[in-house]
């Protein structure tokens, strides 16, 4: 069959929230040193120690929010270590074992959030960190007042709010932050967001840690006893190609099952949103808490040779794969997904950009972001899909689209990875002409590389042909094997 995308272009539905574009960024491997902050004195070219080609290409692709400091990290971490002078310094044991000297600490973090134009988002240690600690790095952050605290901000050269918004309470307290069962971390969730204030304007939108993948008895728990006093709920999902923690398989090198395998792995995201929603529903019907699933992605083998500690992985056309089908299932939540958080940003597990000293390669999951990056803030608009299946089970085509300002954007993607597809996309009750439209395509394992930085990179489609159908539109192109595309349209009349 030819596959057929349907989008009601006529009822615009819920806003997509930019936030769902968001980046994570932990202090891990070469994520944050090397990747983002060089320090002031590199040759690197740099502003305030962070590095600008870096910043420029978050920037082209609208980073809305980066958040820090971890993932595991976070329930390690100490505040006050990474702000003035004399940092201390502290061994990483999450990660490699190699020391951190906290020259990156809250002001380079805002920093660069500042630079890249974006939401900050920042998660805080209950696993080994204290109430106290906790509100008062809140208040520091967010408080006018005449206090010791704010004070030590305003020796640090900062005499403005920072006015941070997001704050994360704990990261995976069922593992790494504390192996705490779910009745107890609820407890503790209950018990430090009260002293995390909101002080004058500033408002916290407060986040509790939320389950692993399927733990569904995780989510129950924390919604019934702590659902009242949190703004979001954490999801945390990452997709493991052979299912196997021991042996994730290569990031590079794999088979056209493996390639399969991954893309099913990663539709599970749509039952786990949709099975955590249900259980949130129950105890929130007014549906005020929204379900963050801020640590998503690919997890492979680290690249041979490289500190097992860093979880640094290369970067396919399958990674891309998994990107575009992954944003597709968030824009149909659009209603109830308040955030998500790719991991990571830089140098780590599925990331955008990969730097070695100072080159920089941007990957096809990066291109991803940047094709979709005109849904940000966009109206959803419901779409349906009639396609063959691949093996798995999987539909052949992955498609969303939206609407702003008479715009509308349509993403697809062709999961086949030897078959190319001729699509039609029909766009039900508008007459809309083409503005343009592009294509990332490869074979699955293609890449980019230090050597080959544009193997992997955006062409505008060719040949699209575009008619008028009953009371709509209809667009036909095709798709290459394995290959996500966007089309521009602008509604006429
Ligand atoms: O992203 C890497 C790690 O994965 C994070 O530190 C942790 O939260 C998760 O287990």
């Amino acid at each position: 069959m030819n596959p057929i995308i349907y989008v009601d272009a006529a009822h615009p539905g819920s806003q997509i929230s930019r936030l769902i574009y968001g980046q994570f960024a932990e202090h891990l491997g070469r994520c944050i040193y090397g990747g983002v902050f060089v320090g002031k004195d590199s040759a690197i070219p740099n502003v305030n120690g962070i590095r600008q080609d870096v910043v420029e290409a978050l920037r082209a692709i609208r980073v809305p929010m980066i958040r820090w400091p971890g993932g595991c990290f976070a329930d390690e971490y100490h505040w006050r270590d990474g702000i003035g002078e004399n940092r201390k310094r502290m061994v990483n044991t999450n990660w490699g074992g190699v020391v951190e000297d906290n020259s990156f600490g809250t002001h380079e973090f805002l920093e660069l959030c500042r630079q890249v134009g974006c939401e900050p988002y920042i998660n805080a240690n209950v696993g080994s960190g204290s109430v106290r600690e906790m509100a008062e790095w809140v208040e520091y952050l967010n408080s006018d007042g005449d206090s010791s605290v704010v004070q030590e901000r305003w020796k640090n050269g900062q005499k403005e709010a920072f006015g941070v918004r997001y704050f994360g309470v704990g990261n995976e307290n069922w593992g790494c932050g504390g192996n705490m069962r779910p009745e107890y971390y609820a407890d503790e969730y209950r018990r430090y967001q009260t002293y995390c204030r909101n002080y004058g304007d500033h408002r916290l939108f407060r986040i509790a840690c939320g389950p692993s993948e399927g733990d569904w008895h995780w989510t129950e728990t924390l919604m019934e006893r702590a659902g009242h006093c949190m703004d979001g709920l954490t999801l945390h999902y990452y997709t493991v190609p052979t299912s196997d923690w021991k042996d994730k398989g290569s990031a590079t090198e794999f088979d056209l099952e493996m390639y399969y395998r991954t893309l099913e792995r990663a539709l599970r995201m749509e039952d786990l949103i949709r099975g955590h929603l249900a259980i949130m529903d129950r105890y929130d019907p007014e549906k005020k808490v929204k379900l963050l699933v801020d640590e998503w992605g690919t997890w492979h083998n680290v690249e041979p040779g490289t500190n097992p500690g860093f979880l640094y992985q290369q970067n396919t056309m399958r990674d891309a794969m998994v990107a575009s089908v992954t944003l597709d299932i968030f824009q149909h939540h659009a209603d109830r997904l308040g955030i998500c958080c790719i991991a990571q940003m830089v140098n780590v597990l599925q990331a955008m950009i990969l730097t070695e000293g100072d080159k920089m390669v941007l990957t096809p999951t990066y291109h991803v972001f940047g094709m979709y990056r005109d849904h940000q803030d966009a109206q959803a608009l419901e779409t349906g899909v009639l396609a063959d299946r691949i093996p798995g089970g999987a539909k052949q085509i992955s498609a969303s689209a939206s609407v702003r300002d008479g715009k509308i954007t349509v993403t697809c993607s062709n999961l086949d990875g030897e078959k190319a597809a001729p699509v039609s996309v029909y766009l039900q009750g508008v007459r809309a002409e083409i503005l343009g439209g592009e294509v990332l395509c490869g074979a699955p394992q293609s890449m980019n590389t230090f050597e080959q930085p544009d193997q992997v990179a955006p062409k505008s489609i060719d040949g699209a042909e575009v008619t008028a159908h009953g009371d709509g539109t209809q667009v036909t192109f095709t798709m290459p094997a394995c290959s996500v595309a966007t089309l521009h349209l602008n509604v006429l009349g």
